[in-house]
């Protein structure tokens, strides 16, 4: 039987749930320090006094490090900027406050209270000037980026008219968000010698190490990246922020091991978050209901020291059959923090209003909702002008909207009920790129008789551990528990960064190709050893099942490490590499679903629950059923999130984040969620990789804010173009 797709539990489940498996944080080494961020507590200006007499000599502090004292940085600390992952930082290196919440001070004392309590004791003033906080005010001198996720920042094809049958023009708005995932960002940085070791929350270990060696000036072979797990990132981990080089400087100043973790609170602000966007949608259709033009304009929030883009367009130029198709995206500058990627950056907003508006148009035209998206599905990429390397939309319409029972709903809003509840139903589509990029592995048979294999990957609570021991197991020929993967260290073949839904599709084939040269090492010396039941046979004639090695039609088996001992006695090694080949040339490769949604509001109150989602998705092969369900699952009640509850709250006068905790910046709890059926239309992908999975850790939220958004105006009658949907919005 296949161990691919087979839903094997965790390898890693015991460890986590026993509360053992080493996340960053716990990390404790001997004489290690423990540092605290002081951060800026205004958003434009300049450092005048920095008092720091009081806190350096409370009890058990060995440091404070500010930019008086700080290591001076090669280029002003802007050395790491532009290898991967490399962010314009602020590291100490100037007077210079861009942003509340940026960091101006790092205390290191013996331990974390003692630290907490110098923090507090650090008195900085300022010369604060105006800062640019509000969006409205600042978006007309918005500027365009040079690329939307490597993209071209505008597109047009076709010419969109102004007459048309049947139109929508809307604007559709998302609000600032900051990930939160269980584990806040942690580093413990360690040098011995020249050497440096960071111990650090990362959804790229070797985007780390490139970063970090700039930053410093340092050669790269001198800094080791360790992770083995982490515990969330959805994106604020992609980048390498200024706490993973100060952790660095502050363990060099006070000449031990320091640990820095991020307190809750820091997590809003100097780390990145969901840009706040405003999106401008026209849709036109004809009378026989077909797509005659769509324009989608975008304006998201960025800081004033680097541009990043929400790129929450792409999805508009390929996702419908239309000829004529205009979209841009543009950046309002403010005195905040730099926004990040955060899960499905551009798809998971830009579905949002895209998927809203169709909704709104097939009001307008008074057809089903879905079947307007069925009469526009593209026969290709008409963006990129390339067929689809598979695209099974239509099968996820159809099987989602069956399980759903779309078929029982009255279009009519307002027209269904549950008890006092008004009941509404909505759709929408999802899709997500599928990324792809080079990877390399390592795989060893030790004298024991355990493959262990290596890649410089990470595990971000995902699944790779347990789908990249599948996968070498079934190359193999061995049984799970005969097969070791490790990742999350530098020192590993490198792989790339846990982020764009790439970790499987970039590391799969590169596993693959490692055990399968290890494989052939085997049966080559099992082959020429006289004691072995493989030997002369043939090469293709060798089976290796659970272990045990043959030759194919006759009985003899033995377990294949025995050949070791009778050869040597050593280990055999090999590596494998694998890169993306010009498919992308060739095709357009993208994941798609369709989500459908329930929901129940209140007449009176407003209150907004959601008994019940059903998705479908063609995410190609998946490699694990259970871990890719939970994937998808988690996907959906952070769109239930996005949906309903989260948004980071700025206040306009001062640039902080008012609601800098969980308390009040919300996320769905196991109460606000329902009944969530997820499916798969289990196809391989033909073109992609030889295995034909699509990545799966981004499409999940995609689409689920517009179908509840759309279910909300179902239930309800009222739309809600701004999210979060919170009930103030339906008290109308
Ligand atoms: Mo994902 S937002 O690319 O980590």
């Amino acid at each position: 039987m296949s161990l691919i797709g087979a839903p094997v539990d965790r390898v890693d489940g015991r460890l986590k749930v026993t509360g053992t498996a080493p996340y960053s944080g716990d990390v404790d080494l001997p004489r290690m320090a423990h540092a605290v961020l002081v951060l800026s507590t205004v958003a434009n200006g300049r450092i005048t006094t920095m008092e720091t007499t009081d806190a350096a000599r409370m009890p058990g502090v060995l440091a404070v490090m500010t930019h008086l004292n700080a290591w001076k940085l090669p280029q002003g600390g802007r050395a790491g900027v532009n290898p991967p992952a490399g962010r314009v930082l602020t590291l100490l290196q100037d007077d210079v406050v861009h942003f509340n919440r940026q960091p101006i001070a790092v205390v290191v004392a013996e331990t974390l209270d003692q630290a907490e309590a110098a923090a507090r004791e650090v008195k900085v003033g300022y010369a604060a000037e105006p800062a640019i906080l509000k969006f409205a005010e600042a978006k007309p001198n918005a500027h365009a980026p040079e690329k939307a996720n490597q993209e071209p920042t505008d597109s047009e094809r076709g010419h969109i008219s102004e007459d048309a049958f049947a139109k929508i023009e809307a604007v559709y708005t998302t609000p600032m968000e900051h990930h939160n995932p269980m584990e806040p960002h942690a580093t413990v940085a360690h040098w011995q010698g020249e050497k440096l070791t960071l111990y650090d929350a990362t959804q790229y270990i070797s985007g780390c190490q490139t970063t970090i060696a700039k930053t410093l000036g340092i050669p790269k072979d001198d800094v080791r990246v360790v992770c083995p797990y982490v515990g969330g990132g959805f994106g604020c981990k992609g980048s390498t922020w200024a706490h993973v080089p100060l952790a660095a400087m502050a363990a060099r100043q006070v000449a031990r091991p320091v640990k820095l973790v991020l307190e809750r609170p820091q997590m809003f602000g100097p780390v990145g978050g969901r840009p706040r966007t405003e999106q401008h949608l026209m849709l036109a259709a004809d009378p026989s209901h077909r797509f005659t033009g769509t324009r989608h304009d975008v304006f998201s929030h960025t800081s004033m020291i680097e541009d990043f883009t929400e790129p929450s367009a792409l999805q508009t130029r390929m996702q419908y059959d239309c000829a004529n198709v205009q979209t841009s995206h543009r950046l309002v500058r403010l005195s905040v923090g730099t926004p990040t990627f955060q899960r499905a950056p551009g798809e998971a907003t830009g579905t949002f209003a895209l998927e809203s508006a169709i909704d709104e148009l097939a009001y307008r035209l008074k057809i089903d909702p879905l079947e307007l998206r069925r009469r526009n599905e593209p026969p290709i990429d008409q963006d990129k002008q390339l067929p689809w390397s598979s695209r099974k939309v239509l099968e996820c319409y159809e099987q989602g909207a069956k399980a759903f029972e779309w078929s029982a709903r009255n279009p009519a809003p307002r027209s269904m009920t549950a008890g006092r509840m008004q009941v509404g139903l909505g759709m929408a589509s999802a899709t997500y790129p599928a990324n792809r990029s080079a990877a390399a592995a390592s795989a060893r048979l030790t004298t024991d008789g355990i493959l262990v294999v290596r890649s410089g990957t990470q595990e971000l609570g995902t699944g790779m551990y347990t789908i990249m021991t599948q996968l070498a197991a079934q190359t193999m020929g061995f049984p799970l528990d005969r097969v070791r993967f490790e990742l999350g260290d530098s020192l590993f073949p490198q792989a790339p960064v846990s982020g764009g839904s790439q970790s499987t599709a970039s590391v799969a084939p590169a596993v693959q190709s490692a055990v399968a040269e290890l494989r052939r090492k085997l049966v080559t010396l099992a082959v020429g050893d006289q004691a072995s039941p493989a030997f002369g046979a043939p090469e293709d004639q060798v089976v290796i099942e659970d272990g045990a090695i043959g030759r194919r039609g006759e009985q003899r088996r033995e377990p294949a490490v025995a050949t070791l001992a009778r050869t040597g006695n050593q280990s055999v090694e090999a590596e494998g590499a694998a890169k993306p080949g010009d498919e992308k040339k060739q095709y357009s490769m993208h994941s798609f679903g369709a989500v459908f949604a329930e929901v129940q509001v209140d007449p009176e109150l407003g209150i907004i629950r959601v008994p019940r989602v059903v998705a479908r998705y063609d995410v190609g092969r998946l490699l694990n059923a259970k871990t890719g369900r939970s994937q998808l699952l988690g996907g959906i009640v952070m769109g239930i999130g996005m949906a309903l509850m989260e948004e980071s709250v700025l206040d306009e006068r001062y640039g902080r984040i008012v609601n800098a905790n969980l308390a009040e910046y919300h996320v769905p709890t196991n109460a606000d969620v329902g009944m969530i059926d997820v499916g798969v239309v289990d196809d391989a992908d033909p073109y992609i990789d030889a295995l034909g999975a699509r990545g799966i850790g981004e499409i999940g939220i995609t689409g689920v804010a517009a179908a509840i958004a759309n279910a909300v105006y179902h239930a309800t009658g009222v739309r809600v173009r701004d999210l979060p949907i919170t009930l103030d919005k339906l008290l109308v």
